[in-house]
């Protein structure tokens, strides 16, 4: 069986995927850019300086190399004191659970999320005590679509990459998931993840017990 789960953060663990496209697209409307969220599925799961190179150049504009920093963290301030008031109680239906039964049967748990605030959402959460491991995004060469978080994940437990289970909400993150050779799951819709990886519309579906079968199913 699996021997490890990797998980995503924003839109996976808790709702700070809507923060996000709240934060860029006041920081959009400030630039006279126009963004909507069949736009913003294209930001998710991608890194802070990603996001606004696809934002601006969805806006046909560019900027100097400090307007472009100054912008990155306007957005990052806007973010951050967004999630200031995320709490225990915002944690996704089933995850607190999840994490419990992973741990009662001795798989590792560890973070992949492209955010440099996952550290402190994770205390927000009170869930920090549950992660054998955070990848740190700062420390990886490529971000999502590429594989290096989900690989750096699962070294940090130790674990073969291709013994663990990675859960996305984002396109990027599903491609990034298959690049390192873990076994995906999606929360959302397969018009956005594809309708070739196991799919949950919600976080309460992500019982131990689905893990297992979507590991038989496909690896068994
Ligand atoms: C990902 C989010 O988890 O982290 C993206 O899905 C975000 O929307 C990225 O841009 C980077 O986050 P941060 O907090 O370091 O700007
Ligand atoms: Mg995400």
């Amino acid at each position: 069986s699996f021997q490890a789960v990797l998980f995503d953060l924003d839109g996976v663990i808790t709702d700070t995927a809507e923060y996000h496209f709240l934060a860029w697209q006041a920081l959009a409307q400030e630039l006279g850019i126009h963004i909507d969220r069949q736009f913003n599925e294209q930001l998710k799961g991608v890194s802070r300086e990603d996001s606004l190179k696809r934002i601006l150049a969805h806006g046909h504009k560019t900027v100097s190399d400090i307007e472009f920093m100054q912008l990155a963290e306007r957005k990052n301030a806007n973010y951050v004191t967004m999630i200031q008031k995320v709490t225990p109680n915002d944690v996704y239906l089933g995850i607190l659970d999840l994490l419990k039964d992973l741990r009662a049967n001795g798989k590792k748990i560890a973070l992949a999320s492209a955010s440099k605030n996952g550290p402190f959402l994770l205390q927000q959460m009170q869930l920090t005590d549950y992660f054998d491991a955070i990848a740190d995004p700062a420390k990886v060469a490529a971000s999502k679509p590429a594989p290096d978080i989900f690989q750096a994940a699962a070294q940090g437990v130790g674990v073969d990459v291709h013994e663990c289970i990675g859960i996305e909400d984002a396109a990027a993150g599903v491609a990034a998931i298959k690049a390192a050779g873990a076994l995906p799951i999606g929360v959302g819709k397969a018009e956005d993840l594809g309708n070739d990886i196991a799919l949950v519309s919600q976080t309460n579906q992500l019982t131990f017990d689905y893990l297992n079968d979507v590991w038989q199913q496909s690896r068994g």
